[in-house]
């Protein structure tokens, strides 16, 4: 395959041809599916960025913005101080499209009326196509299609110059359009599944009304960063932290093949890993790296630095203080690192006003962020435009193997935050069974993709039980299963019965010193994900 032939951000080589890569923004308002419109985009085959909703008018020109999508928000239109954006967007010459809140914002600041509806619209709504010429091309005219609905907002008078494209039985303007001007507004959502036809709608806002390609696929960006890697690092050495999970894997893995024998990955094997999981990474990095893969048994020393911790921060800050230690003294016998590899993810770099939740501050999240500064490295982070499905599907192009692509997420401090109370290495034993019990099964039953997380939790309880004619006085442990769509907020699983019944007597029968298991039935909020 041909390498890219520039090394200048943002211009990519695809297929001999060089060609600028297209961006779009998505203005985000605060909406919960902000990032799953930038995804959906992205899906569709275009690149997409998400900025503040005030961003100016002419930052969103220096980008080269193709197209604006504004997002929708908890905010009403009519409310003081509802979040406005810059209103010279309408004069950057660019399609846009206002999703619920953003085709409120747009059509009020064109001269309509927005205001309180009589009745607040959410869930499921049939919609009625009037208007065919272009986001609703390929439907019929009077077609009636379903649509996610979430406002208490109605635009009651469409300013001059716009025509109704689509109305509802509560609202004769669900979607509506300023065609000269190429703006267009949806009051539903098209970004979520519910919408039947969502897909549809975008697709025609990107091919049809903004006339963009679909270039921007997994291929092209691997030979993309490959070249741009190539560049920075040059002859000088990189070093890389494995860590377990998918971002670090497949981040040496693109390193590797921008600068070959210049990169060492080291693995700090922490004994805090799910069962099987140290061995997933050694068993596919050591055979292609060779020496230039260190792994580093520090189980003991983790034990060590956890011992008599109970507190749930102060285990936190412990792991993480241990990390740094042993990967700075590993690094010190690697001569000439210039360079640290980092799996850095696009939803840790947004400046988005829906994205940080309130647990960023409830949890100190440990990661390796302070390495840089500290071992005076440079940083290389090729994953920083990624969100994690575009991650994961690098990972299958990259030849990593499913347990790493599709593991759920996992925290830094791993087990030693899912055993409550003191660590030591009996408990860290058991959680480890009583844990891959519950993956296993989860499997099984296919629910691994369907769920965000499911793990157990080792209780600093025991209770009383009758095992044959033998009173027990053993461990708890709790089941945890969540879904969610970012881990901000979540929901227990409803898992069937029989599983939870499986569940319960597979764990009492095969990990001795278990004798009793509960399931968590706690949403996010109130309560968080992990139990510390
Ligand atoms: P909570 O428990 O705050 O978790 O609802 C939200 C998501 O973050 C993960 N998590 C962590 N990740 N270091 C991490 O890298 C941590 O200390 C940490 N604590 C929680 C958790 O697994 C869930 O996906």
């Amino acid at each position: 395959m041909a390498v890219a032939a520039t090394g200048v951000e943002g211009f990519l080589h695809a297929a001999g041809e060089r060609r600028v890569r297209e961006v779009i923004v998505v203005l985000d308002f605060g909406s919960q599916y902000t990032q799953l419109i930038a995804r959906r985009v992205r899906e569709a085959g275009v690149y997409c960025e998400i900025y503040p909703y005030d961003a100016s008018a002419d930052s969103l020109r220096k980008l080269g913005a193709k197209a604006l999508i504004l997002s929708g928000s908890p905010a009403s239109v009519y409310a003081q101080g509802a979040p406005k954006p810059d209103p010279r967007i309408f004069d950057l010459g660019v399609p846009l499209l206002g999703i619920c809140y953003g085709m409120g914002i747009l059509a009020e600041l064109a001269g309509g009326a927005v205001a309180a509806a009589q009745k607040r619209e959410y869930g499921a709504a049939e919609i009625t196509i009037q208007d065919t010429a272009d986001l609703f091309a390929g439907f019929y005219r009077g077609e009636t299609t379903r649509v996610w609905m979430s406002h208490g907002d109605r635009l009651e008078r469409l300013p001059d110059g716009w025509i109704a494209l689509a109305r509802t039985g509560n609202s004769p303007l669900a979607a509506c359009a300023d065609p000269g001007r190429r703006v267009f507004g949806v009051q539903f959502h098209p970004e979520v599944v519910h919408t039947v036809r969502g897909r549809d709608i975008l697709h025609n806002f990107l091919f049809r009304i903004c006339r963009l390609e679909a270039t921007w696929t997994m291929e092209n960006f691997l030979l993309e960063q490959e070249k741009k890697i190539c560049d920075q690092v040059g002859r000088d050495r990189i070093i890389c932290a494995l860590s377990g999970g998918v971002d670090s894997a497949v981040t040496a893995a693109i390193v590797e093949r921008a600068v070959g024998d210049g990169l060492t990955c080291v693995f700090v094997d922490n004994g805090l890993l799910r069962k099987g999981e140290a061995e997933a990474v050694c068993a596919f990095f050591a055979p292609r790296f060779g020496r230039r893969f260190r792994y580093v048994d520090a189980r003991e020393r983790f034990l060590h630095a956890l011992r008599g911790l109970v507190d749930p921060e102060e285990k936190r800050k412990a792991v993480g203080r241990t990390f740094i230690e042993v990967f700075e003294a590993e690094a010190a016998t690697i001569p000439g690192i210039a360079y640290l590899a980092q799996g850095t993810l696009y939803p840790d770099v947004i400046e988005s006003v829906s994205f940080r939740g309130p647990s960023a501050t409830i949890k100190s999240h440990h990661n390796v962020g302070g390495l840089p500064e500290r071992m005076r490295l440079k940083l290389v982070e090729p994953l920083r435009e990624l969100f994690k499905d575009e991650v994961r599907s690098l990972g299958e192009i990259l030849g990593l193997p499913p347990e790493i692509v599709h593991r759920q997420p996992f925290p830094g401090p791993g087990l030693a935050i899912r055993i409550i109370g003191e660590v030591t290495a009996e408990r860290l034993a058991l959680e480890r069974e009583v844990d891959s019990i519950v993956v296993e099964e989860i499997h099984a039953a296919g629910l691994q993709k369907l769920t965000w997380q499911a793990f157990a939790v080792l209780l600093p309880v025991k209770s009383v039980g009758v095992m044959g004619d033998e009173r027990t006085y053993d461990n708890v442990v709790a089941v945890r299963v969540v879904t969610s769509v970012d881990g901000m907020t979540a929901d227990w699983a409803r898992l069937p019965e029989d599983l939870l019944a499986r569940l319960s007597n597979r764990i009492i029968n095969e990990v001795p010193g278990v004798n009793r298991v509960v399931y968590d039935i706690s949403s996010k909020p109130p309560a968080t994900i992990e139990w510390e």
